[in-house]
């Protein structure tokens, strides 16, 4: 088991670790609730959800609402829905809402908590890989059509319970997924760890290696959000490959490429631009290895336009002055934002286009 204390600006919250937690929450809930409210998608629910309400004491009122699977139910009337469970089951300030699920499910139900009666107690029960990212750092959200992740605020759990076994129902791709963002912080970090990755097969994982991997990467994201939780500084590290996968993802539409795969094909890219820009060796050949082995859908790049991609990460929050600001590595463990030109992007971009079509061709 693994536990870890994060700080927030309001308390600090454990993060526990382990295989099985989930019918084990009597011996981790560090408080008595008399009511509690579990959220969960329609695939997490039907694998999960009777578990995590049987771990309950009898005496406490569990009810539970299900929201169907998808970044879509990030929306208003989601949102607006789950208020009225809270109505309907009378929960007072001293209730408990849970969010059993990956990152979306995380998001939704804890800017739920975050506004009902101005805020009740909310904890985390991250079942994706990628949901260690989401799970600890206070940020929670709704979508709008307009764009991911605009109605939202800071707002932390008061205790993670991440269950390994979970994980073992995850499609293959959502492994992947949750891995872009997990090489992305052994890369922010760790050169050492970052050689142990990079030769692990995704498909046999061990749960001692999940927990460690999670834990390793939640210290990450730890570190720099208790540096800088409200992003004025160091936390924009943490978008390490996020500029190209942001314009790749909303360029294929949503839901076209996972969220860590489009990641970690950014994370090429910057490690590339890098390697020019600092006259650096980062050890590209072995991550590049690393996403064939794990068969990251490396291809898709191909399918989108480079200028379109170029005029999207122009629009990015980060540009200012026509000047890309992008996350890079002057070493492992050592990122920097840099300014970029554009005429700079388009040459960067068609180069690495050019690479990943004859990579393509080989595999
Ligand atoms: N708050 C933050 O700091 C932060 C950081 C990163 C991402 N996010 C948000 O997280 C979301 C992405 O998270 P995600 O990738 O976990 O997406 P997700 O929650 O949509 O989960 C991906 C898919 O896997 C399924 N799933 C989850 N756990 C499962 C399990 N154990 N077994 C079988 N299926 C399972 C889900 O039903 C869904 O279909 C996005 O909304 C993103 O904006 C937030
Ligand atoms: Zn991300």
């Amino acid at each position: 088991m693994s536990t870890l204390m994060i700080s927030s600006s309001t308390h600090s919250y454990q993060v526990v670790i382990k295989k099985g937690l989930r019918t084990q929450l009597k011996d981790h809930l560090d408080k008595k609730y008399a009511k509690v409210l579990v959220i969960t998608d329609s695939k997490v629910g039907p694998l999960y959800l009777d578990e995590v309400i049987n771990a309950f004491p009898e005496d406490v009122e569990v009810s539970h609402s299900i929201v169907s699977a998808g970044e879509a139910s990030k929306s208003m009337e989601q949102y607006s829905n789950l208020l009225n469970a809270c109505i309907t089951n009378q929960l007072d300030r001293n209730s408990l809402i849970i969010g059993l699920g990956g990152g979306m499910v995380g998001d939704l139900s804890g800017f739920v908590a975050s506004t009902y009666l101005r805020g009740v107690d909310f904890l985390q029960m991250p079942t994706s890989i990628l949901a260690h990212d989401s799970s600890v750092g206070g940020k929670v959200a709704i979508n709008h059509k307009q764009g991911k992740n605009l109605i939202g605020c800071f707002y932390s759990p008061i205790q993670v319970i991440y269950d390994t076994e979970t994980l073992q129902t995850l499609p293959v791709e959502e492994i992947r997924s949750g891995y872009g963002e997990v090489v992305k912080h052994a890369l922010l970090s760790d050169m050492s760890w970052c050689e142990q990755l990079l030769v692990e097969d995704l498909s046999a994982l061990s749960y001692q290696q999940l927990e460690d991997h999670l834990t390793l990467g939640i210290q990450v994201k730890a570190e720099v959000v208790e540096q800088d939780e409200k992003e004025h500084g160091v936390r924009r590290h943490l978008n390490l490959g996020h500029t190209l996968a942001h314009a790749m993802e909303a360029e294929l539409g949503y839901g076209e490429i996972t969220h860590g795969e489009a990641v970690a094909i950014g994370i090429w890219f910057a490690m590339k631009i890098s390697e020019d820009s600092f006259k650096v060796s980062l050890p590209t050949k072995s991550y590049v290895q690393w996403l064939i082995k794990n068969e990251y859908p490396i291809d898709t790049l191909l399918k989108v336009n480079p200028e379109k991609l170029v005029n999207r990460m122009r629009w990015d929050k980060k540009t200012i002055d026509n000047n890309i600001h992008f996350v890079l590595l002057e070493a492992v463990g050592s990122p920097t934002v840099e300014k970029i030109s554009e005429t700079k992007l388009h040459q960067y971009l068609n180069d690495f286009v050019e690479e990943v079509s004859q990579i393509d061709k080989r595999n």
